[in-house]
């Protein structure tokens, strides 16, 4: 399956608001898979489909993944809204018959991250932070963010945000991603 019929199927599925938040990351991951010179239509499919489960009920995804032995972290187990990643990381391969692990392991994480998601998870962490959309940061922070020179350094700077965020809202920080951060710290590069 190609990126267009990929769009059409979600943009039948999503909410306007979130399809257009879906196009953004399209458009920020096009940008960073050719600067990185990554798979640039596979970014694109991956950053149309990362939300495409958002709308399932939080316990329907705990029990879907639980039935298919999907492994479950416990900042999931407490807010399965999280498991939207997971949920269409099984989906994706089903729906294009595209079954690179690589794509599957970039939505699995894209909602907090992991040194296991990626380049291509890492595009799709930095995209779905940044589209022009998203409205909790401005034009400046876009520009600090993909003026990084890698995007070890962009993840990194993504996470920092996330953190400071979760202290101001008093909410514990997932360990995959403090993980995620002390690989990075460490000078870990994610997969190619
Ligand atoms: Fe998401
Ligand atoms: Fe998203």
């Amino acid at each position: 399956m190609d990126y267009i019929t990929l769009e059409k199927i979600v943009k039948e599925r999503e909410k306007p608001s979130r399809f257009e938040h879906s196009l953004g990351v399209v458009e920020v991951s096009e940008v960073l898979a050719r600067r990185f010179r990554l798979d640039v239509e596979l970014s694109r499919m991956i950053g149309i489909f990362h939300d495409y489960n958002r709308y399932m009920d939080g316990d329907d995804m705990l029990s879907f993944c639980r039935k298919r032995g999907i492994a479950i972290q416990k900042e999931e187990e407490e807010n399965p809204m999280l498991l939207h990643g997971a949920v269409a990381a099984w989906y994706f391969p089903r729906i294009t018959n595209n079954w690179n692990e690589k794509a599957q392991l970039a939505i699995r994480h894209h909602t907090l991250a992991s040194r296991d998601m990626g380049v291509l998870g890492a595009v799709l962490y930095i995209a779905d932070y940044s589209e022009k959309g998203r409205r909790h940061i401005d034009d400046n922070d876009r520009l600090v963010i993909w003026g990084k020179a890698n995007l070890e350094e962009m993840v990194l700077d993504v996470i920092r945000r996330e953190e400071e965020y979760s202290y101001s809202i008093n909410r514990e920080i997932a360990k995959v991603t403090l993980d995620c951060k002390a690989f990075l710290l460490e000078g870990g590069k994610f997969a190619h």
